[in-house]
């Protein structure tokens, strides 16, 4: 059986270099992005409605995952224009695209929706962004629940996983650090629930697999846990000294786009509804040291109790 046509956006991002390879199992995926080339490639400009619409009209999708974005909350701060066509005007141009055709969505949103003075959010929470950034992806939820029936959207933090492609995690840069034998600076004032890029290739087709799911779900780690003590859990899963990294205290710095304190993701109503636990950052470093192959089959296979 010919497989079903899958649009990716956002393909030669972080989280979409992830996916590609993975969702081609089970679609025939079309990979879109300003840089995308290859087999199954496709030019889209995200800034431009006739490119979407070209896009989407060539590829005549059963399913979109949008992980397209300008995805740097200081980069939204910087340029408020380019970041509201990007995160906002491109997504109501292709939920719209969705809702007319009748294709599932899934849409990648962000923690940083909520302003961060309660911590462990779970769906039900009222959404405060703090930035530029971050209203515009609550603005890309609501358009996405109001224009394309069926939607998934999964709000994601701080995604990590090993380097594919040109773009940069959280963890490469204390990693190139701490592995040198140089200090880092670890905020202790800032709580995040990491969530482990090679489990989200399986979230994703588990969440298009289920036709009755729809909706705004989080996807974190399986914990809460500070900037200090997720740098800690780092250096236990790589054998880098613990002494090398310094507590630091957010509230002491300046940000261009204001960080929200304590962001971190309740997943578990997601992780019922799938039937996959969200792995711990213990869990989630030891499958970086995998053969990528094996550390996504390891990341889609731990159930409920893993
Ligand atoms: N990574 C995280 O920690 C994290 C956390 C929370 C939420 N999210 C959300 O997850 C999604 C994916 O994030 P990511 O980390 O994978 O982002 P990323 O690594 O910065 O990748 C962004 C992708 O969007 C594409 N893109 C940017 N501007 C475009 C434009 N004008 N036209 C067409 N394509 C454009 C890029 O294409 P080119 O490579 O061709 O430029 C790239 O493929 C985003 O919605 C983001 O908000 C990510």
């Amino acid at each position: 059986m010919t497989p079903r046509t899958l649009l990716l956006t956002g393909a030669t991002g972080f989280i979409g270099r992830r996916l590609a390879p993975e969702l081609a199992g089970a679609w025939r995926v079309i990979q879109a992005s300003r840089t995308a080339s290859g087999a199954e490639s496709v030019r889209l400009d995200l800034e431009d409605g006739d490119s979407i619409r070209r896009v989407f009209e060539t590829a005549r999708p059963a399913a979109v995952v949008h992980a397209g974005a300008l995805a740097l909350p200081d980069d939204c701060e910087r340029d408020p224009g380019l970041a509201r066509r990007v995160n906002l005007d491109a997504v109501r141009t292709l939920a719209g695209l969705c809702g007319e055709a009748g294709a599932r969505l899934v849409h990648f949103s962000t923690d940083l929706v909520f302003d961060g003075e309660k911590g462990w959010y779970d769906e039900d929470d009222a959404a405060s962004p703090l930035c530029v950034y971050a209203r515009l992806k609550l603005g890309a939820e609501e358009a996405v629940l109001s224009l394309a029936p069926g939607a998934v959207i999964l709000r994601v933090a701080s995604v990590y996983g090993r380097p594919l492609g040109t773009r940069p995690c959280f963890i490469d840069e204390l990693r190139q650090a701490l592995s040198k034998g140089e200090p880092i600076a670890a905020f202790v004032d800032q709580w995040r629930s990491p969530t482990c890029g090679d489990q989200l290739p399986a979230v994703v087709l588990l969440c298009l697999a289920d036709p009755d799911l729809e909706g705004v779900f989080h996807w974190g780690g399986a914990q809460r846990s500070s900037r200090f003590e997720t740098a800690l859990a780092l250096c236990r899963a790589f054998g880098y000294d613990e002494e090398l990294v310094r507590p630091a205290r957010a509230d002491d710095k300046r940000f261009l786009a204001a960080r929200p304190r304590d962001t971190s993701l309740d997943s578990s109503r997601l992780s019922a509804a799938l039937g996959l636990a969200p792995l711990s950052l213990e869990e989630g470093f030891a499958r970086l040291k995998l053969k990528p192959a094996l550390a996504s089959r390891n990341a889609a296979a731990a159930g409920p109790g893993a």
